[in-house]
């Protein structure tokens, strides 16, 4: 499979070298390809990952939206004719200081997302962990649980591979109107690791029985 990623900063870089590891053609849809931290990334990331532009990464086959929240709009536009694709939104509309939902919480970022990406199969997921848990999701016997949503069936199935291929368990969520609650849970992961101090290797599992 061929993943364009647009943005790679922490995200979008953890989740191409993970994929590049597991042997999908990578594609990092960047502004600047020649930028000393893209080379850096592509160096680690290894032979199945190069960068290019943002429409580079929208012929990809999957396309990954890993930007800060209020560069998403004018990222999706630069990459030009997404129609038909999968997306994946990974971002958070979150305020800056940390105290809430910058769009409130009867929409969500990845309604905004499909409204800016017209015809496009918009999946919510990679948003409610942190980076460092895309590049190992393995707690000792178990996996964090990687919950994810959206309107179209085969996008979702997309969504729940490239989650299993990193080590997540993948759990669907529902519908897209449910990234209204996905949003809000990664602002509580953000607490928890950073304001009630129990840091970065913390991780949201799901039981079952
Ligand atoms: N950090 C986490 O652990 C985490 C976890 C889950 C979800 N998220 C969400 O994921 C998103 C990305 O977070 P991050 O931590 O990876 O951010 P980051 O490290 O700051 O990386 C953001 C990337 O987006 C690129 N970018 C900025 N504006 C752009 C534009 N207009 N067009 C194209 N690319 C643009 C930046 O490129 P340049 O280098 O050219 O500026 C950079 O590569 C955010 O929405 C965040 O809320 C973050």
């Amino acid at each position: 499979m061929t993943i364009g990623i647009i943005g790679a900063g922490s995200v979008g870089g953890t989740l191409g070298t993970g994929w590049a590891g597991k042997g999908h053609s990578v594609l990092f849809g960047v502004r600047d390809p020649s930028a000393s931290s893209v080379k850096e990334l592509l160096g680690r990331a290894g032979a199945s990952a190069k960068a290019g532009s943002a429409t580079d990464a929208a012929a990809c086959d999957v396309v990954v939206l890993a930007t800060p929240w209020d560069a998403t709009q004018s990222a999706i536009q630069s990459a030009g004719d997404l129609k038909g694709k999968v997306l994946l939104d990974c971002t958070n509309p979150l305020l800056p200081d940390l105290s809430g939902m910058a769009i409130g919480t009867t929409t969500s970022g990845g309604e905004k997302v499909s409204e800016w990406a017209p015809g496009t199969r918009v999946v919510k997921v990679f948003n409610t962990t942190g980076f460092g848990n895309m590049a190992n999701p393995i707690y000792g016997t178990d996996r964090n649980t990687m919950l994810y949503c959206g309107d179209d069936s085969s996008a979702k199935q997309t969504a729940a591979e490239l989650a299993g291929d990193l080590g997540f368990d993948p759990v669907d969520a529902g519908p897209l109107t449910q990234a209204r609650l996905l949003e809000p849970l990664a602002l509580l992961w953000i607490t928890l690791a950073l304001k009630q101090g129990l840091g970065l290797n913390i991780a949201f599992k799901l039981m079952h029985r």
